[in-house]
């Protein structure tokens, strides 16, 4: 029995950690949130009973999210934490009476705030004496990314804030996309045939995260801050509600909707309102955030390792809708994979209309027993994905037949789909299968992989169907005269299409091997290979056992990236990519490990193997700092031939540590200083 539930809890982690990652790093959820909470719910349940399985790295004990390679990190000197959740009144009740318990005497004196939960992402900005110096998010809650340049083109974030201003302020809040400009850029994007945001948290996070800061400043993001981090020399406030009013005074946009209350019946009335009213407000919530209002009823109270004891998030239920279900599709996957879909009579639920949903697999059809001709029950939860609930049996037309899954691939070669024993997927085995080779092709352009803007799915319908593409590769040898062709192309359209396929040549190693789609490959293993071994040649030719000791990766992934390099037809469709000028070793520099994570290295002199500014990006690339002059703050001085000899004296003078070049090329390894070797050359 507890072998069983230890393994159930392993299982738990690791699809925690795998969901974590679609939702932050690839912006591509594939559960919706309220499934995500029932997983932390079931994991910390096993967890309750078996104290002795805790452990610090389990995703129950930690601030989800994630640190992506394409920005520099930036340490949060205070954590920024989640927060714990109520899923009802009861729940909402619980933790009244905690707070209660915590604070003894002083229960009556509570107080509320009470705050829409904006569905966005988290951010924190940073002012010195007054000036926009740096935005990251919450990543893991200790180490976030470096995203000021996209935060810097938001109309709601003030660039300075009046005089007196504090040393340090740090400002929290919820970047979010307001609903007017979430439809603008589906619409635009609908317009180009280019893939669709799902939702608007989403699209708020991908537009957030561009290398170019010109996308984020034409995707309308907002604003709403709720929160203060780090300060140094700010007034301080006894309660929270006056830090919102502040904050609302120095020009930051504080949610006009936020309400002081004195009793949890007036905590959760606010809930409610907000639950019947939530699609009334130009940009979407999830729930409300309940915090006391006093600032020393808070320190009483203490945090956990990941959230606040003196707040609480009130989750909104899923919304529920009926609707008519038309038709059981079923869709090839790149795998083969045959995934059964509902086809609705379109409906309006959780604020956006449905009119497909997935049905998982063969046993998902067979227990929640839909057939087409019923009226089912939608559900949107967390605002996500929609989900059939299940057939409404009163209104089922009597004998209606139950649902057969297919027993051929509905593409045009019409093979058997076979079911193995034990295995929940039915899948279409042909090699040659035009369904799974559109979706190779497809998933190769996107997003998570080579990111071929202007590729749609209609686009790569057409062109494998004229026979024009067979695989990725065929991508780079495509024509303005093919493209000319179809319908609704034209110069515009054929150059922007052109271009991305050209720019996608350069993509990073890792996004490629991502491409790639070779079985259990997923983003972190991929960059782990790309990190370790620089080139998609040398993962080539690197045997499985090789493979399998990078850190992270197992041998069920290891063998299985050397058997798809070892197949005839996949060796010569990377060949092929290398001749259309594909770059097979792209590793970026900032995926080098945070050595110098927030020290500044001064560099002076000649150096043998850096100049100045290859001196400067290594210390960038890992984290830190690398300043113009000598202060108390330096970590370390750098010292080649003809150094600047006022920067050697302060060094001296502060008693800074000074390094040759070898000891520069170890503290870029490892971030740690030689030992003890101090300014006057004493160790
Ligand atoms: S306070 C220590 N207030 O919800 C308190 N969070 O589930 C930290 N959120 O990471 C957060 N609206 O991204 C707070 N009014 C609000 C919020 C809010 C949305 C998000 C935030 C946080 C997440 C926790």
């Amino acid at each position: 029995m507890s072998v069983d539930l230890r393994a159930r809890l392993d299982v738990l982690r690791a699809e925690l950690r795998r969901h974590n990652d679609l939702y932050y790093l690839d912006e591509s959820p594939e559960i919706p949130d309220a499934d995500y909470d029932n997983l932390v719910r079931e994991a910390e349940q096993i967890e309750a009973q078996h104290p002795e399985w805790v452990v610090a790295n389990s995703p129950t004990q930690q601030v989800s999210g994630a640190v992506s390679a394409t920005f520099s990190p930036v340490r949060h000197r205070a954590q920024m934490m989640s927060l714990d959740n109520a899923m009802n009144e009861g729940e909402l009740q619980a933790w009244g009476d905690r707070v209660a318990r915590g604070l003894g005497l002083f229960v009556s004196e509570a107080r509320y705030v009470c705050e829409l939960k904006i569905d966005g992402l988290a951010i924190s900005l940073r002012y010195e004496n007054g000036v926009f110096v740096q935005a990251a998010t919450r990543g893991d809650g200790r180490v976030g990314e470096d995203v000021t340049a996209n935060v810097a083109t938001l109309h709601s974030v003030p660039k300075t804030i009046p005089k007196p201003a504090p040393e340090v302020l740090e400002v929290r809040g919820e970047i979010y996309m307001p609903l007017q400009a979430f439809k603008e850029l589906n619409d635009r994007q609908r317009a180009n045939d280019d893939r669709l945001y799902v939702n608007p948290r989403n699209s708020a996070a991908g537009s957030l995260r561009q290398k170019d800061a010109g996308v984020t400043a034409s995707r309308n993001l907002a604003m709403w801050c709720y929160q203060l981090g780090e300060t140094v020399g700010a007034p301080s406030f006894s309660d929270h509600s006056q830090t919102l009013t502040w904050l609302g005074s120095l020009g930051f946009a504080v949610n006009p909707e936020i309400r002081p209350v004195t009793t949890l019946d007036q905590v959760y009335e606010y809930c409610q309102h907000w639950q019947a009213h939530r699609h009334d407000l130009p940009y979407e919530i999830d729930g409300v955030v309940v915090k006391l209002d006093q600032l020393a009823m808070r320190e009483q109270l203490g945090v956990t390792s990941k959230a606040p004891k003196w707040a609480i998030a009130f989750k909104f239920p899923p919304e529920e809708k009926m609707t008519r279900l038309k038709d059981i599709m079923v869709s090839i996957g790149r795998t083969g994979r045959a995934t059964p879909f509902a086809v609705l009579e379109p409906v309006f639920v959780g604020g956006s209309t449905v009119g497909m949903s997935t049905l998982h697999n063969q046993d998902q059809v067979r227990a929640k027993d839909v057939r087409p001709g019923d009226i089912v029950i939608v559900r949107k939860a967390g605002d996500v994905i929609p989900e059939v609930v299940g057939p409404v049996l009163s209104e089922r037309p009597d004998g209606l037949p139950v649902w057969e899954f297919p027993t051929t691939c509905p593409c045009p070669l019409g093979s058997t789909l076979h079911r193995n024993v034990g295995e929940a997927d039915t899948r279409c085995v042909e090699p040659e299968c035009p369904f799974q080779r559109d979706q190779r092709i497809i998933h190769f352009a996107s997003r998570g992989a080579m990111d071929i803007e202007f590729l749609g799915e209609r686009t790569v319908f057409m062109l494998s169907d004229k026979g024009i593409i067979n695989d990725a590769a065929d991508l780079y040898s495509v024509t303005a005269e093919q493209l000319l062709e179809f319908d609704g192309f034209g110069g515009t359209s054929v150059n922007n299409l052109l271009e991305a396929i050209e720019g996608s040549k350069t993509r990073p190693l890792m996004k490629l091997l991502v491409g790639l789609g070779i079985k259990h490959l997923g983003p972190a293993a991929a960059e782990s290979f790309a990190n370790t071994f620089g080139s998609l040649d040398a993962i080539m030719a690197a045997p499985a056992e090789t493979l399998a000791a990078v850190d992270g990766i197992g041998m069920i992934i290891a063998e299985s990236v050397a058997r798809w390099f070892a197949q005839e037809s996949n060796h010569a469709m990377v060949e092929r990519l290398r001749t259309a000028g594909v770059q097979f070793d792209v590793v970026e520099r900032s995926n080098l490990k945070p050595t110098l994570l927030g020290m500044a290295v001064v560099v002076t002199g000649g150096l043998e193997g850096f100049t100045r500014e290859g001196a400067e990006e290594a210390i960038k690339a890992r984290g830190g700092k690398s300043p113009g002059s000598v202060s108390k703050k330096t970590a370390a001085v750098v010292v080649g031939a003809e150094p600047g000899a006022s920067k050697l004296t302060k060094a001296q003078e502060l008693g800074v540590p000074i390094l040759d070049e070898a000891a520069f090329v170890q503290l870029l390894e490892t971030g740690e200083l030689p030992n003890s070797t101090d300014a006057d050359g004493n160790s």
